[in-house]
């Protein structure tokens, strides 16, 4: 069972194939995008532990010779130490600008290794194949990559299209189901941004979904992923459209960011409280109607997902802080924030001109946990 998704992007376009078993027929996905019989994994020790031997297995059963770089797990591994060891490494295996680097793991990986084949003797290929829900419908996707500095999160980094995106289902089964409610945090931001329908289908399907139906997970990944291409067709390098799958995310890194990037609180649970925020504050700012925020908040609970600042273990700090963390965030432009805020499910826009006592007003309630 396979789909496919072409992200038509000219002499950058590519794949991405959505389906079971990918991993086993790894070796015919891959080998037409070869010039010589080789490739270079780079991984994480989970994903290493769980899924490499049959990568591996599957690759030289196809005639293709591996080396493979196994990483720590975890968002600290999205730094400049590990980013100079992947080039090191690729640069001592002497990987060539017409050779291929497999990113192998989640979305730490997926931008890491992006990152380094961008810079690698000026831009090497390379081939995702995401292991998370989330890098699966988001970030293996559109060609975002690049690490995190102490100033915050992704600020370093290129856009890097990949030349071939496998995305295996039969890998969420080995998931946590916390990183799996994660990332389905990115999968309900895609309805609430741009499609009412699929939000509606996610409240009929999520529970069937997350409890391990795999068709409906090939449905899931699909259509968020041919929502995701279908945008980064018409705005590659986000000059506009590209930033209503930001939705979520301005609430979410600034949350991220003050829990440490953590476990207290994984990217896709901060990005689903994110979405509960904008769409709270775009009820409180007349936009949408006031029943909109309670619909997206129920199908976080439905599905026994973080939706609150309440269901983040520990304390926050107060509410300047969490204003100035929003204030690093990569849409600021010209000193204003830019939120992604909604007219209704499935109507996301870009908004520069929310004023400051409506947020801090919402904020200091969602603090004070909504009393
Ligand atoms: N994750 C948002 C984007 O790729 O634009």
């Amino acid at each position: 069972m396979s789909e496919t998704v072409h992200v038509a992007l000219g002499d950058r376009a590519y794949d991405v194939r959505i389906g079971t078993g990918l991993i086993a027929a790894v070796g015919s996905e891959i080998e037409p995008l070869l010039r010589r019989p080789k490739v270079w994994i780079v991984t994480e020790r989970k994903v290493a532990g769980l899924h490499l031997a049959a990568l591996e297995k599957s690759l030289e059963a196809a005639g293709i010779a591996t080396a493979a770089l196994v990483l720590p797990p975890g968002e600290t591994t999205k730094s400049w130490p590990h980013l100079i060891e992947v080039v090191e490494w690729l640069l001592a295996e002497k990987v060539e600008r017409r050779d291929v680097v497999i990113a192998f793991g989640g979305g730490v990986i997926g931008d890491l290794v992006g990152f380094a084949a961008a810079i690698l003797r000026r831009g090497v290929r390379f081939v995702q194949l995401p292991t998370s829900l989330l890098a699966q419908v988001d970030s293996s996707v559109g060609g975002k990559t690049g690490i995190n500095s102490t100033h915050g999160k992704n600020l370093v980094g290129a856009f890097h299209q990949p030349s071939l995106v496998l995305a295996d289902i039969d890998v969420l089964a080995t998931l946590d189901p916390r990183d799996f409610l994660a990332g389905y945090g990115e999968v309900v931001k895609y309805g609430l941004l741009g499609d009412a329908a699929f939000f509606a289908w996610l409240e009929q399907n999520g529970p069937a979904l997350a409890t391990g139906d795999r068709a409906l997970q090939v449905e899931a990944v699909r259509r968020s992923v041919q929502m995701k291409a279908d945008i980064v067709v018409r705005d590659e390098t986000e000059q506009g459209e590209r930033a209503l799958l930001n939705l979520g995310h301005t609430f979410g890194h600034a949350l991220e960011a003050a829990t440490g990037f953590g476990n207290r609180l994984l990217h896709g649970e901060g990005v689903a409280i994110g979405c509960a925020l904008a769409f709270a504050l775009s009820a409180r700012l007349g936009l949408c109607a006031q029943e909109d925020p309670s619909r997206v908040r129920a199908h976080l609970a439905k599905m026994k997902m973080k939706r609150d600042l309440s269901d983040i273990e520990g304390d926050l700090p107060d509410l300047n802080a969490l204003i100035g963390l929003m204030a690093q965030d990569k849409k600021v432009v010209d000193g204003q924030l830019r939120f992604i805020l909604a007219r209704a499910i499935g109507d996301a826009f870009v908004a520069t001109d929310v004023p400051s006592d409506t947020l801090r007003g919402l904020l200091a309630e969602a603090l004070r946990g909504w009393r």
